[in-house]
Order: C-alpha cells, then structure tokens, then sequence
C-alpha cells in the first residue's frame, strides 16, 4: 500500500517510522528532512500547497495520506485530496477548525454543555479589551487568534507583570496582526499543570494514547519564551505522576463528547485530535485543541503504540477504531535547538551528530526543522533541530538516556537539561499537592 505523510518535522519524522515497515512510504516536506529522507520517496515542495500535493498524490498513485501539521489542514488538504480520491489520515477543513478558529471551538462547548471549558473572549477593539481587563478580577492570558506554533503567548504572572501589563500586549498582538488576524484572544489564567491528551478518531470512537508533558517555555526551570516546545516526557502507566486515573478518564470523556458534537454540528472529525489541558483543583479544563500530533508529543508515544500505524490508519478510515494497545514504558524527548531558539542567530549551521553513538546508547534520533543540503551535511533553521528520545521502565532511566545522548549533537546548540528529571518531576507533584489543598 502506499501511503504519503505531508510535513517535514520531528513530528513527521516519528509518524513515518511508524509507518515504513508496513507500506511503501512516500513524503511531501518543505525541507530535506534526513530522517525522512532515508526511509521515503521524497518530493521537496511547500506542503502549504495543497493543489501541488494532490497532484504529487494522483501521480504517485497514493492510496492514503497522513497529514502532519495544521497549517495544510487548515487549508483544506484533506478536503482536496479526498475529492482526488484519496484517503485521509487528517480532518476536513470544516472541522479542523477546532485548532484554527478558537470560537468554533468554544462555542461547540457551549452549545453541547461539554464540561471542562473556561472564560474566553475575542477582541477586534482596544476600547473592549481595556473595559474587560479593568472589570475582570483574574489574572489572564493573551493569545493571537491565528497559528502562531503557540509562540505569542504572554501570561499575567509569567512573562506580563498584571492585567495593565496585559492590556498593552494584547494591543500589540492586535495591532500587528499577530498570527494573520486584527484580533487577540484573552482567556482566564488557569492554575495548576498543563497535560496533553492526544487521541486517534474515526470520527465516532475515539482511541486515546499516554498522557504526556510538554515544556513550552524556552529555559531551565520555566523561564524564557514560549516556544513550540522543548521537550516533553510520559510515564509507563499511561498516566503523569500528578495524574490520576479518574483525571485521565475525565479528559477522555471531553474528548469524547467533543467528538460526538463535532459530527452534530459539522461533520465526522477523522484524524488525530491533541487535547492541551490544565488540570486544576477542580479537574481537568481545555486550554485547546490541536487537529493533529504534538510535537514533540509524538515522540513519546508513536514509539510505544503496539498497534502497527497503518491498521490504526486503516481503521480511522473505515470507522472501525478500537482501543489500541501501548508498551508499559516511559518516554522523555528533550529537544535540541540552536542556540538563542526562539530568536536564534544560529540558523544555517551545520549540526554535527553522532548517530552510531546516540542509536548504541539506545536513544532513538527524529530529525526537525532541519535542511539536508547538496554536500549531504545536516544544517540547522532558526527553529528545532532534533528531537531525541529515552525510553525505558521509569521516567527517571528515559531522562538518564535522553541526556547522554544529547551529548553526541554538536554545534551552536542548546537543550532543556531539566526535562524529565527527577527534581522537575517532583516539583509538579508538589505544585499540584499544594493546588489540591
Ligand atoms: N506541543 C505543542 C504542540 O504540539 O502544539
């Protein structure tokens, strides 16, 4: 069979090795991506031109596509290869709306009674957002309306020193059109510790995967800039260690009802749903919803998923998902980025990695936002470079291999050190004891 995945990332690094033992793989990315590269028949293209990847698509005689990132499904990919008559691993442009228009979302909330939301308003006019923030008694968070890959991102108490602070910012973001629109979004600020959920759905039943954790803020400790993530870890019961089942079961139920309105009020949402949650003293609350993977998310879990991708594939699009199966393991993936990532001066570099080292070590490599040029060297962009990845019986061991292996990129580099350590681990535990009361 053969099967195409769109995208050039880590993320669509993982998604294919889960996929080249059982088809015959073929990739459409943006840049030569060598982990990709070495496993797929490969065209180099804008994977945002969804016309140009149908035709790749019709004159390689693809009979299903997985669809990485959001920016294409945004754009109605799926909708455009569909009507080649190919299969998708990917939502329709109708209902990925539930990553790339926030009100679509919420409103679905609303209008389903769906449990789990929070206070949350789009604004087009500085006047409006001075009279909210000058009433609204909690701390907030600003965000842009568009896809921004999460950066923009300022919270009251993080990076912006109260709701005044945030009034300012949240005129910038509109002024300058932050993530294609002359809006902002501000949302209450929740408290506790952020969890991802991500879920296979063929558009009735939903097949979740481990819960994990992402770290978005640029450096050790927490601070820094929000990024795309730098990194991530899951544990071997499925669950986090600040986590509880019952938690866990609650954030599949949202999922669940949210799937079950979505086909009401749109259409049947077929692909891979990512729930970003906060689990608060009160349970677990949406912050939002991704149409697609993590990244790194993704890392931790395609590894460990025992059901071979392309049956999970298969079965998204014959509507016949059934609870899927995960190696009892955990994960840590810990991003390696240039130096200064977000704003980096060390894009176009070589990254000098040694592969032999990392694989004996048992770390497994998923090449990102990288550029393999005609010299056959690895060079960086100004985004990250490669993720890298521990697994073992506990988080501790995964962080133990993940670490060293980091040790064999050289370059202008940098990676989160913390992730996935004992001491980070310890402190989410306690953040959340303290939340609880
Ligand atoms: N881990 C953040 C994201 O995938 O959007």
């Amino acid at each position: 069979m053969k099967v195409l995945v769109v995208g050039t990332g880590a993320r669509e690094n993982v998604i294919c090795e889960s996929l080249k033992d059982d088809c015959e793989l073929y990739s459409y990315m943006s840049n030569k991506n060598p982990g990709i590269a070495k496993i797929s028949t490969f065209k180099q293209g804008d994977e945002g031109d969804i016309k140009s990847v149908a035709e790749y698509a019709v004159n390689n005689n693809i009979e299903i596509a997985v669809i990485g990132p959001e920016g294409p499904l945004g754009k109605g990919i799926v909708d455009e290869l569909e009507k080649n008559g190919i299969k998708c691993v990917g939502p329709n442009m109708e209902v990925a709306k539930i990553e790339t228009d926030k009100s679509f979302m919420r409103n679905l909330f609303e209008k389903y009674n769906i449990e789990g939301s929070l206070i949350y308003k789009v604004f087009d006019n500085y006047e409006d957002i001075e009279n909210f923030l000058d009433n609204f008694k909690k701390d907030v968070v600003i965000k842009p309306v568009g896809l921004t890959g999460g950066k923009g991102v300022k919270i009251v108490g993080e990076h912006l020193k109260d709701n005044n602070e945030a009034k300012e910012y949240a005129k910038k973001v509109m002024d300058t059109k932050m993530g294609g629109f002359p809006q902002v979004i501000i949302e209450e600020r929740l408290i506790g510790e952020e969890f991802t959920l991500q879920a296979f759905s063929d558009g009735k039943n939903l097949a979740p995967m481990p819960a994990a954790q992402d770290h978005p803020c640029a450096f050790e400790g927490g601070g820094g800039p929000i990024t795309g993530g730098m990194g991530s870890y899951s544990d071997a019961n499925g669950l986090l260690p600040f986590l509880s089942q019952e938690e866990y079961d609650k954030a599949v139920e949202i999922m669940e009802k949210t799937i079950t309105s979505i086909a009401k009020e749109a259409k049947p949402y077929k692909g891979i749903l990512y729930g970003q949650f906060m689990l608060t003293s009160s349970g677990p609350r949406l912050i939002e919803y991704n149409a697609r993977f993590g990244d790194p998310e993704a890392m931790n879990v395609l590894p460990l998923m025992k059901t071979p991708m392309i049956e999970v594939c298969k079965a998204i699009i014959d509507g016949t998902l059934d609870t899927l199966e995960f190696e009892e393991k955990a994960s840590v993936c810990k991003y390696i980025v240039p130096d200064g990532y977000p704003e980096t001066i060390y894009g176009d570099e070589i990254l000098e990695i040694d592969e032999d080292k990392i694989n004996s070590i048992g770390a497994k490599i998923f090449y990102a936002a990288v550029n393999q040029k005609e010299d056959d060297k690895v060079y960086t962009t100004s985004s990250r470079a490669l993720g890298i990845v521990g697994i073992a019986d506990t988080i501790e061991e995964s962080e133990a291999i993940a670490e060293k292996a980091c040790e064999y990129a050289k370059g202008n580099l940098y990676h989160r050190r913390d992730i996935g350590t004992k001491e980070l681990i310890q402190k989410r535990i306690d953040h959340m004891k303290k939340i609880r009361g």
